[in-house]
Parts: structure tokens; C-alpha cells; sequence
């Protein structure tokens, strides 16, 4: 009694505290903005950039030093590094007439300077303390560079590997991506935004741009509404929830408007039904692009993207042009503008940019902690946890370091290929190639040989087009059969050979769709040269998104997926080849057997007529299987996990009680590893159609050799919620499955009621 007494009266002086807080920040706000003309209040909601290194769109600003000066931006990017940031601040607060500070965003998406891998990667650790240490990490280095801002993280659920930007997010499970999500804006934001080492973290793309048609970037999103409440929008609420600073909308449209000039989905849905309290961002020319979407000319779309609840116009300049007049002609209100104008205030605010513009300019952190030793390693630790180990059947891996072994594949010996997409302020000079890895693993005494064998691709139009940020596809001086052969020689000397295949950096990300998502020929016609040795062959394949490696790996003794793997590639590849790691990483999509069955992810629905191979007229293809190549949770260790003892500690659920779910995992094999342990749901009958599996729970443990642990999950009548056709969340009364395993196929499952 008095513990509680004593913890509410904590709570009480801190919600008194956070008061107080809010008051100081709204009378601050206020008083500025009572300052300030409708001019400059305009010129906060511009976020413009100079041109950086890799600029998205085609647009950017000029005369930005004089916009500055003339109170005419509130935020810039592509600017990065004490000196430049200072450059611009300086400009902003000596010479802008009430010395507003500027916001200084980036696209620090998988880490800063150290780049970790790929959010896809990443996710398949699912390990969200990892995950969220790690955004901790890019965030401290983030701002040790001037910036404030990052536009991450990305939680588009994604189910269709055509889209180049599934690289970008957390695969395609809509729990899953909420615990990643909230665990990133957690790392990102910290405890306090006003610390000099965290930022305003930014969803995004909000919302659904993952569900783009055909997987062509930009595209058009249709999509029922429970299908978008039960599968789509989890993520973005979870950040939400998190209390992410920032969210910026997507480039489709949703029920046939733009989410950026999207009202329901920026106010009613985000601000209204979600509570959200800080700004929005268009995204990159995304008001501009309204007028392609034949929404009106720019200003009616300014005035459209404003009023819908965007605050801040990211490259297009249509609010700082158009803005104005729009008032002038009452097509929008003082109050759209004050409430933009605000928010954008309120998160410099919580920076603690008033107190000191130049709180996060620091040349000597910046020299200090940026790609520090201690982040590179947490870098290699990421690393080692992404790598999903698809097949290993005739145990070649680990090798021994004694094997000769022979290094052999377009992407074996590739600084430009590690570090992935959207590692704007990566050097992939500074990145470990696999060669040198296995180099600095195996010791001096290893006997390793290397040969190219073959280029990314042939194709001399998909390499123009993945060079457009630096050579990233290098088509080789030499025939392809030179190269060949030069392989197949050294394979023939080898114990083993470690073939290192897949896609370029660019070949995925933004604006990088493929719709032939194999191995690329050339690749496929070395790996084939190399089975036909003989000698064992390990393949790893280094991707931005599941490839359909059928045709391509059959003749593999095992198969490693890497993703693209940041910085310290190379040496966490050769740690987990060599077996100092035991890999543990599972997939978070699904890999399809073919192109033509896309999109495939775990929680389909039975449909009236579920697959039957004696029944022609049951839901199946003529030529391929209906299930996934590997599907999504699964991944191999160096050891094996047995399941048993599954036990329920009650059939009957009611509402305010639980289950314990309990399950015994032994490691059975020689060598300690972890196991991600999944808990999966299926709601028997339901008023709309379920799916047929829902991931509801995982649990990432280690054990040792022999050992056992005895696995705990809570169910509760609230995790069996979803939305109804009313779009009300509820649970509905009746039969369930409660299914455990290692991944979604391979389950225990026991029956429970809900009362
Ligand atoms: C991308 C965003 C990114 C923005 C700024 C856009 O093209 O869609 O994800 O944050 O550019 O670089």
C-alpha cells in the first residue's frame, strides 16, 4: 500500500513537472510567434537542401544562404559536419531577423558514418535492445556531426520484394515492425530530446507506401481498410506511441488522395484518433508532386497539403511561394499556419536550440566519437546478428580455418558494395570486404585465394543505372569466360569454396524496382561452374531484398544471407563463416520460390477453396508451390534446437486474466547459439476472414551446449484483439490456436477458448 502510495506520488510530481515544462515551452512559443510576421512564419515550414551527395529528386534550392538570412527556412538537409552546419547556423542566427535556429536533418537511416547493415538486416536479428543500442549509437554520432534530425526509422510493412525500398524497413510483419519501430525511436530520441546526443527521430513514409502497386516505387496504394487498420498501420502507431518527434508522409496516395495532402490520414487518424503532438513532413517534393497526382496547380496543393495537417514542405518551396497568397485569398486560415509555424518551433524548442544553436556542434566529439573503434564493433556485432543461415545441410559451415579455401564472386573483394542503400554519410572506402575479413579472422596462416569469377551482371543497363552514386557494378575488362576460368582453377585447388554472389548496392533502395528479382545470370552461371567442381561449395548472397534464389542454389552445400551488411561486412561474415559466431539471425520476409508468386508472407488466409494437390479447383499455382522458398522466422544455427514440453497453464482465456505459454527449447548440437522463439495465434472463427497465422510474440535466447530453458509467454485477451468491419478493436469469444516454434512453419500448437 504504501509502495503504490509512494509510486503515484512520483508520478504525480512527474506529470506536474512535464506541465510545468510544456507551460515554459508554450509561453516561449508564443511569445516568439507573436513576433513574428506571416513571412517568416511561412519560412519555418521550408526544409529545403543545398544539394548533397545524394540527392533523391531532381530539386534542389538555391540562394540558400540568402533564404536564411531572410528568415525564409526552418530546416535544411544534406548539410553535414560541424563546419558546414556551423556555417549555416551562424547565417541563421546572426543574420536572420529574430535568429530562429535551423533544423539540420539527414537520412541516418542504418547508422552515420558507421554504417550498420540495412534495416532489413537489422530486423532479422530480433533483437530490438541491439536494434535500439544501435539507433542509440547513430544517433550520438549523428549529432556529434551537427545534426538534429534523422529521418528514420522506416517501418513500411513491405510484402513485396519487387520494391526496391524493402532494404529500408523491418520486413513484413506488422508486430515485429511495432516492437522495431518503438525500439528505434527509443534509441534515437533517448530519454530527453534536449540531451546532446539524441534527436528527433522521424517515421515514416506515413503511410502504406510499402503497398505500392506492382512493387514500382511511387505508386498507387489501394487497400480495404482493415486490411490497412489489422496489417499496415501498426508500425507507424507503435512509433507513435513511442513518442517519435516527427513524421513524414509517403508519396502514394490512399483512397485515391495523396497522404500528403491527405487529411484524414494527417489529422483525423495521426493527430485526433493517434494523439500525436509534433510535426509532419512532406516528403521529398512530395507537395509538388499533388500536381502530377492532377490535385490542382501548386498552390492549390500547398494550400490542400497544409490544411490536411502538413507542417513542414520538404524541397518543393510551394509553401514559401504560394502560402501567402493562399491567405491573402483565404483559401487557408492564420490558424493552419500558427499551428504548423508552432510545431516546428516546439521540436527546436525541445532540442534546447533557443538555449544554444550550437548545441550540437562539436568538432572535438565529432573527431572523438564518430566511427569510433567501440562503434565499429557494435557495427560488426549487428552485423553478425542479420546473417540468416538459409541451408547447411551437409554441416560445411563452419569451415575450418586449416581447409584451403577459395574466395571466389563479384562481391568477395567489393569495398563499394558493403555498406548498402542510403548510407548517405558512409565511406565505402572505409568498409571491410569479405577477403580481408577472412584474412583478419583466419589468421596468417590461412590459405586463401581469391578470383572475381564473374561481374555482378552483364547487363550494361542495369550497371549504368546502379552506378549512378559511384561505381558499384564493374564490368570486368576481361571476358566473362577468362574470369570463369580463372575461378574454376583455383575452386579445383580448394578445399572449399565460398562463392560471394547477389545484388549491388543500387540495384535496391529507392527508385531501384526490379521486376526479374534472380540472381543475376552471370552469377548464376559462375555458382553453376563451381557445383559442377565438386568441391563444397558456400554460398552467400549479399542483397537489399529477398531474391528468388531458386535455380541458383540447388548445387550449394549451404547458403548464407548477409543482406548488405555496413562497414564491418567482411569481418562479421568471415566471424560467422569461421563459426567464431554462431549465426541466429530469421527472416522478417518471406523468400519466394518464384516471381510469379509474389506477394507471399506467412499470414495469408485460407481462402474457400485452401490448397489441395488432388483438387484441381483448389487455390494453387499449375507450376510452382504455393508456400515461400524459406519462409518468414526461419533461419539455421551451427546448432540444433528441440522444442517440447508445450503446455498451457490454461485452455480457458477470459477478459483481465492470461495464459502462461510455456515451451522447453534444449540445444541439442555442440555449439552454443540462440534461438529466436516465435509465439503465433490463429483465431478459429472470426467475424472477418483471419490469417491464418499472426505473429503475436518472440523471445531471442541463448543457450549453451545441452542446455534447456523453459520459455515464458503471457497471452491475454487484448493480444487477440484486432479490427472488425466497424474498424473497432475487439476480440471475438470462441476457438483459438496458440502455435510455438522456430519459425512459421514448423509449430506446436494447442487449442485455447476465449470466453
Ligand atoms: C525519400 C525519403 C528521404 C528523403 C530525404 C526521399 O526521396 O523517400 O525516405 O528521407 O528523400 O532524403
Amino acid at each position: 500500500m504504501k509502495k503504490t502510495m509512494l509510486c503515484l506520488f512520483a508520478l504525480g510530481v512527474f506529470f506536474t513537472q512535464l506541465q510545468a515544462q510544456d507551460q515554459k515551452m508554450n509561453a516561449f512559443v508564443q511569445a516568439l510567434m507573436s513576433r513574428m510576421t506571416l513571412e517568416e512564419k511561412i519560412g519555418q515550414l521550408n526544409l529545403i537542401t543545398p544539394g548533397s551527395d545524394i540527392p533523391t529528386g531532381s530539386v534542389v534550392s538555391s540562394n540558400v544562404e540568402k533564404k536564411i538570412a531572410e528568415g525564409n527556412v526552418g530546416g535544411l538537409f544534406g548539410v553535414i559536419g560541424p563546419d558546414k552546419v556551423k556555417q549555416a547556423q551562424d547565417i541563421a542566427v546572426k543574420q536572420s531577423r529574430l535568429k530562429i535556429p535551423l533544423l539540420f536533418g539527414s537520412d541516418v537511416i542504418h547508422g552515420h558514418k558507421t554504417t550498420f547493415p540495412i534495416p532489413l538486416g537489422i530486423s532479422c536479428s530480433w533483437d530490438t535492445a541491439l536494434i535500439r543500442y544501435g539507433a542509440s549509437i547513430a544517433a550520438k554520432e549523428a549529432t556529434a556531426d551537427g545534426l538534429n534530425w534523422v529521418f528514420s526509422p522506416m517501418v513500411d510493412i513491405a510484402r513485396d520484394p519487387r520494391w526496391g525500398r524493402v532494404a529500408e524497413g523491418s520486413g513484413e510483419d506488422p508486430f515485429l515492425g511495432a516492437q522495431i519501430a518503438a525500439a528505434m525511436v527509443k534509441g534515437y530520441q533517448g530519454n530527453s530530446l534536449a540531451d546532446k546526443n539524441t534527436l528527433l527521430a522521424c517515421v515514416k513514409h506515413f503511410a502504406l507506401y510499402g503497398a505500392a502497386e506492382g512493387g514500382r516505387d511511387y505508386n498507387s496504394v489501394d487497400m480495404s481498410k482493415i486490411k490497412m487498420y489489422n496489417e499496415y498501420l501498426p508500425p507507424y502507431k507503435a512509433a507513435v506511441d513511442a513518442g517519435v518527434a516527427s513524421v513524414m508522409s509517403s508519396f502514394n496516395d490512399i483512397d485515391g488522395v495523396p497522404a500528403t495532402g491527405n487529411k484524414w490520414l494527417l489529422t483525423d487518424l495521426l493527430r485526433t484518433k493517434w494523439g500525436f503532438k509534433g510535426m509532419v513532413a512532406s516528403d521529398y517534393t512530395s507537395i509538388g508532386e499533388m500536381v502530377n497526382h492532377r490535385q490542382g496547380d501548386i498552390s492549390q496543393v500547398s494550400a490542400q497539403s497544409l490544411k490536411a495537417g502538413l507542417d513542414m514542405d520538404m524541397v518543393t518551396e510551394g509553401y514559401l511561394g504560394t502560402l501567402k497568397k493562399s491567405f491573402q485569398e483565404k483559401k487557408i486560415g492564420m490558424a493552419d499556419i500558427d499551428r504548423a509555424c508552432r510545431l516546428v518551433l516546439e521540436a527546436k524548442y525541445k532540442l534546447g536550440l533557443f538555449e544554444d544553436p550550437y548545441r550540437y556542434i562539436d568538432a572535438e566529439r565529432a573527431a572523438k566519437e564518430v566511427l569510433s573503434e567501440s562503434n565499429r564493433a557494435v557495427a560488426r556485432k549487428i552485423a553478425q546478428e542479420s546473417f540468416v543461415l538459409l541451408q547447411n545441410d551437409y554441416k560445411t559451415l563452419p569451415l575450418k580455418k586449416s581447409s584451403s579455401i577459395a574466395l571466389i564472386g563479384p562481391l568477395a573483394n567489393d569495398k563499394n558494395n558493403m555498406l548498402g542503400t542510403w548510407a548517405v554519410s558512409g565511406d565505402p572506402q572505409k568498409s571491410i570486404p569479405v577477403l580481408d575479413g577472412m584474412k583478419n579472422v583466419g589468421g596468417a596462416s590461412l590459405k586463401i585465394q581469391y578470383a572475381k569469377g564473374a561481374n555482378i551482371t552483364d547487363d550494361p543497363n542495369l550497371a549504368r543505372q546502379s552506378n549512378v552514386f559511384g561505381l558499384r557494378v564493374e564490368i570486368d575488362k576481361r571476358s566473362p569466360d577468362e574470369m570463369l576460368q580463372e575461378a574454376l582453377a583455383i575452386a579445383r585447388q580448394s578445399d572449399v569454396v565460398v562463392a560471394v554472389v547477389g545484388e549491388a548496392t543500387e540495384m535496391t533502395g529507392e527508385a531501384a524496382s526490379r521486376s526479374d528479382i534472380t540472381i543475376p545470370a552471370s552469377e548464376v552461371k559462375l555458382l553453376k561452374a563451381l557445383y559442377a567442381t565438386g568441391k563444397p561449395v558456400v554460398v552467400v548472397v549479399m542483397s537489399g531484398r529477398p531474391l528468388v534464389l531458386t535455380g541458383a542454389i540447388e548445387g550449394a552445400a549451404a547458403v548464407l544471407q548477409t543482406w548488405h551488411a555496413g562497414i564491418e561486412a567482411g569481418n562479421a561474415i568471415a566471424d560467422v563463416l569461421f563459426g567464431a559466431v554462431n549465426p541466429s539471425g530469421k527472416l522478417t520476409m518471406s523468400f519466394p520460390y518464384s516471381v510469379g508468386q509474389i506477394p507471399v508472407y506467412y499470414s495469408q488466409k485460407r481462402t474457400g477453396r485452401p490448397i489441395d494437390a488432388n483438387n484441381k479447383f483448389s487455390t494453387k499455382y499449375l507450376d510452382a508451390p504455393n508456400e515461400a522458398l524459406f519462409p518468414f522466422g526461419h533461419g539455421l544455427s551451427y546448432t540444433t534446437f528441440t522444442y517440447s514440453d508445450l503446455k498451457l497453464s490454461n485452455t480457458e482465456l477470459t477478459k483481465g486474466k492470461k495464459i502462461e505459454v510455456e515451451v522447453t527449447i534444449t540445444n541439442t548440437g555442440a555449439m552454443d547459439g540462440a534461438e529466436v522463439v516465435q509465439l503465433y495465434t490463429l483465431d478459429k472463427i472470426r467475424s472477418i476472414t483471419p490469417p491464418e497465422k499472426e505473429l503475436k510474440g518472440f523471445q531471442k535466447i541463448y543457450l549453451k551446449a545441452g542446455e534447456s530453458k523453459r520459455v515464458l509467454f503471457t497471452l491475454t485477451e487484448e493480444m487477440l484483439r484486432f479490427y472488425n468491419a466497424s474498424l473497432q478493436y475487439v476480440s471475438e469469444p470462441g476457438e483459438f490456436t496458440v502455435m510455438v516454434g522456430g519459425n512459421s512453419k514448423d509449430v506446436f500448437s494447442r487449442d485455447i477458448v476465449l470466453k
